[in-house]
């Protein structure tokens, strides 16, 4: 019996041009990319060449993407990043009724800590108001994180009218992106966006990598203490094999 898989919104299938790139950075290239001799320089080479290739798809430079292990890392990183280093500044955070529990979870986490969290309301075919937006915001508000396609029904969100309102107020414009790279075309710097969050397992590229775009000249709490990789925001190894499969992955995107 032929199996027909109809859910690449959940996950998809890696493919062989991604595997086959992936796979001599376990065998050959598998040196620790913050050596110092030829195997890590190789690997270290292929790290930048993906950072590269990652800020391209979304029109960002080369030094705002940070990789990180999953789309809900990035989401994580972002709200609980921003959160902590602005918690001087306010304590108001604004996001949707219709986020991914990556979010949500992290919102109600963050409400634990102090934070008072907005959840806007979206219509029938799920678009968040954008003068329920303007009247949440407070003095206090320090970011605002709005999905650019929703998961479950697709609802591609006014993004750029979005960014326009936060820019306006000065505060940080987070978009959780992991399924609109790909489907949609996005260029960060040209809508206004500070930060996005991508996963590589929905775009043919491999489960546990993805990537944090963050704007330059945006300061934010490390997630992950350790080593100082991803310019001492995320300690860890990189996961090199998995940042050349989603570099590849990258290629499926239009
Ligand atoms: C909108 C959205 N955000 C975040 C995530 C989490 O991404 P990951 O599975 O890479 O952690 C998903 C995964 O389904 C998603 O659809």
């Amino acid at each position: 019996m032929n199996t027909y898989y109809f859910d690449n919104g959940a996950t998809t299938k890696v493919k062989e041009e991604v595997l086959n790139a992936m796979i001599p950075y376990f065998s050959e290239h598998y040196g620790n990319p913050s050596s110092v001799y030829g195997i890590a320089r190789d690997a270290k080479k292929a790290v930048e060449e993906a950072r590269e290739k990652v800020a391209n798809l979304i029109g960002a430079n080369k030094h705002e993407i940070y990789f990180v292990g999953c789309g809900s890392e990035a989401d994580n990183t972002a709200l609980k990043g921003i959160a902590y280093a602005k918690k001087k500044q306010g304590n108001h955070i604004i996001t949707t009724k219709i986020e991914h529990p990556a979010i949500l979870e992290t919102c109600k986490f963050l409400e634990t800590q102090g934070f008072d969290i907005t959840y806007l309301n979206v219509d029938e075919q799920g678009f968040v108001d954008l003068n329920e937006l303007k009247k949440s915001i407070t003095d206090k508000t320090i970011l605002i994180s709005v999905m650019f396609a929703n998961n479950e029904i697709g609802t591609i969100e006014p993004i750029e009218d979005i960014a326009k309102i936060a820019k306006s107020k000065n505060i940080i414009f987070h978009t959780d992106s992991v399924q609109a790279v790909g489907n949609v075309r996005i260029n960060v710097h040209e809508m206004g966006i500070d930060m996005l969050s991508l996963s590589a397992h929905k775009i043919h590229g491999p489960k546990g990598i993805g990537a944090l775009y963050v704007k330059e000249g945006i300061d934010f709490e490390k997630f992950m203490n350790g080593g100082h990789q991803e310019k001492d925001k995320r300690g860890g190894t990189e996961n090199t094999a998995g940042i050349v499969g989603l570099r590849k992955g990258s290629r499926t995107c239009k």
